[in-house]
């Protein structure tokens, strides 16, 4: 399988001298659904910020479908598509309709492309009921599927989700969870950070511990678990099983 992402010995160094990573390797295959866990200052945000060229290694490097994302970071914004961990703050259009066809409107796409990617995108979060509803007054959860639905009518090839789970209640969490799960199932790559395991775990093909600005463990989900504590994280009260009934978007 071709690799989505190729992180190479990554570090990062922000100028009032703290180092957030410290030679960072990791290689994400297409398709893979990775979860990133680890405490608060872990280093997983400033990870995330790399892949599309948000910042720049103070060493090593990123690759993004073989694209250098430092050197092309318009290009790798193309290929990965990031869900920030302020979702307000991504909202832009008025209706829920015009806030998705924002990105394609501004990539100068045709009409009826425009609006082939905006009904798509909304099916795929379960949002094609509220297009007329207007952004502001979603809830938590809608508020953070219509940013994935932004993203998506970007048709990124990998989906990335910064704590996507956070300060959201269990509805928005399923909501948000069905969503990215059938990302997953129609073949895209889904890379998710949380410090909280209980909802994402049982859905996911890896998963990745970092602290201190290192991954600690990588690996299969089950066997990677036992590490959790160490590095901070809570292991999931629910054996892993996680969130049942998905289904509802197919
Ligand atoms: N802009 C910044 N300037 C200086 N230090 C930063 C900046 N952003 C993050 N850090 C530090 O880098 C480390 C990693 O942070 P971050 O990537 O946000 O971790 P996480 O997302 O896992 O909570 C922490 O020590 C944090 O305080
Ligand atoms: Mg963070």
């Amino acid at each position: 399988m071709s690799a989505a992402i190729e992180i190479d010995r990554l570090s990062h160094r922000f100028a009032d001298g703290t180092w957030a990573l410290r030679e960072v390797s990791l290689t994400v295959a297409e398709g893979e659904f990775v979860v990133i866990a680890g405490e608060n200052g872990s280093g997983k945000t400033t990870l995330l910020r790399h892949l599309n060229g948000l910042l720049r290694p103070t060493s090593g490097r990123v690759r993004v479908c073989g694209v250098d994302a430092a050197r092309e970071p318009l290009r790798a914004r193309r290929l990965v598509g990031m869900l920030f961990q302020d979702a307000e703050s991504q909202i832009v259009g008025e209706t829920v309709w015009e806030d998705v066809a924002f990105g394609p409107e501004n990539l100068g796409l045709p009409r009826p492309e425009i609006e082939r990617r905006v009904h798509a995108a909304l099916a795929q979060t379960g949002l094609a009921p509220l297009a007329d509803r207007r952004s502001h007054l979603l809830s938590g959860g809608e508020k953070r599927r219509l940013t994935l639905a932004g993203v998506l009518a970007m048709e990124p090839r990998v989906v990335v989700g910064d704590e996507p789970f956070a300060s959201l209640d269990y509805p928005g969490v399923r909501g948000v969870l069905a969503a990215l799960v059938t990302l997953h199932r129609q073949g895209r790559t889904v890379i998710v950070t949380t410090h909280d395991l209980d909802k994402v775990l049982a859905h996911a093909d890896r998963l990745v511990l970092m602290k201190n600005g290192r991954i600690l463990r990588e690996g299969n989900p089950g066997e990677t678990l036992a590490s959790a504590e160490a590095c901070g994280v809570r292991r999931p009260a629910t054996d892993g099983r996680g969130i049942g009934g998905l289904t509802w978007l197919s």
